[in-house]
């Protein structure tokens, strides 16, 4: 086997181990697998801020919910659907953790809440102060034609979205057309900093974006969301106007040919010339 592939895999695994065996476990796996969507005491996020949620549910509601959310709403619990409508039917993915490491994160949650109470923090939007330039450049970036500084692949690889812009995408995840809509610009850059996907997440381990291309890429699927009712009917007359002109030009030079052609050879002609010549 490659012997930079066997110490890559030797290393991931060490670190692997190492984050597993560490003593703030429920730090370490809150911040990177609940921090996308939500914060301790720092607002509403995807989902709802999780600070005093030891208080407001039980343990034995939290670590099912947490485990499998989408089993629990759809078993028909009161809560689990209430909270799940709040948020614009927006599904919590599940995770693979025991129930030690829930535990571990929930203690996290209520050893943080000193943290976020004198922190009431507005959360300012990412996208004030942002140009069409960065619309340019996150729709270069997003689809491949300029590759992230430490690079990362292109998002249109396994996404896509209604942009005539694009012309070839993936289908292995999510059409991002309005996950805007839904994320708002909040969400998409946490979900693009640390993905809750473990796709995606593979995908980007150690290939991070930088700040700038976050929000180059979140200001790109906002114009996508905001564009999307425009996009049909350009596209189509676009696309009539360019084969009407095709199929115009088409004819017209074929008229054009056959004209000076039989002007200029008049086939009649060479076939009766031929056989006088010979006999001649
Ligand atoms: C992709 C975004 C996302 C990720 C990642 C995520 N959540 Fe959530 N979470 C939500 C949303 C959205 C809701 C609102 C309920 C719903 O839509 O299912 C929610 C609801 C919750 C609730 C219920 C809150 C309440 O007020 O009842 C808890 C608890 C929770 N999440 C904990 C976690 C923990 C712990 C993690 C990490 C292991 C996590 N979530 C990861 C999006 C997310
Ligand atoms: C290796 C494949 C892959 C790549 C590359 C990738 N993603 Fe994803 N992404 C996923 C998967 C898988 C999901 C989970 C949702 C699903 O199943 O489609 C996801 C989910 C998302 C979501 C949440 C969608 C929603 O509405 O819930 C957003 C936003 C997103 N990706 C943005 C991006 C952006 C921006 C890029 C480029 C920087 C990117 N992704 C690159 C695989 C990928």
């Amino acid at each position: 086997m490659n012997k930079n592939l066997m110490n890559s895999i030797l290393l991931i695994v060490g670190i692997f181990l190492f984050t597993i065996g560490r003593a703030d476990e429920g730090e370490q796996l809150f911040k990177t697998t609940c921090a996308a969507c939500h914060t301790i005491g720092k607002g509403r996020l995807v989902g709802p801020d999780l600070s005093g949620i030891n208080q407001k549910r039980s343990k034995e509601w939290l670590v099912p919910f947490i485990k499998s959310s989408t089993t629990v709403i759809k078993s028909g619990d009161t809560d689990a659907v209430a909270i799940f409508k709040e948020y614009n039917s927006i599904m919590m993915p599940d995770v693979a953790y025991s129930e030690a490491q829930i535990v571990s994160i929930l203690n996290y949650i209520s050893s943080d809440i000193s943290d976020g109470a004198q922190e009431q923090t507005v959360i300012t939007d990412i996208l004030s102060g942002t140009t069409l330039e960065n619309i340019k450049v996150g729709l270069l970036l997003f689809s491949g034609k300029q590759p992230f500084t430490n690079e990362g692949p292109a998002c249109v690889g396994c996404h896509k979205v209604k942009d005539e812009r694009i012309f070839s995408s993936g289908t292995l995840a999510k059409d991002l057309t309005e996950s805007y809509d839904i994320l708002g610009s909040a969400g998409i850059a946490a979900v693009i900093k640390s993905p809750p996907f473990p796709v995606m997440t593979a995908a980007f381990t150690n290939h991070d974006l930088t700040e700038e291309e976050v929000i180059n890429v979140t200001a790109y699927l906002k114009n996508v969301s905001e564009e999307r009712y425009y996009q049909r009917p350009t596209d189509f007359s676009t696309t009539f106007a360019f084969f009407g002109l095709v199929v115009f030009v088409t004819i017209f030079m074929s008229t054009v040919l056959l004209y000076f052609k039989r002007k200029k050879f008049p086939v009649n002609r060479e076939i009766l010339d031929r056989p006088s010549k010979v006999i001649n």
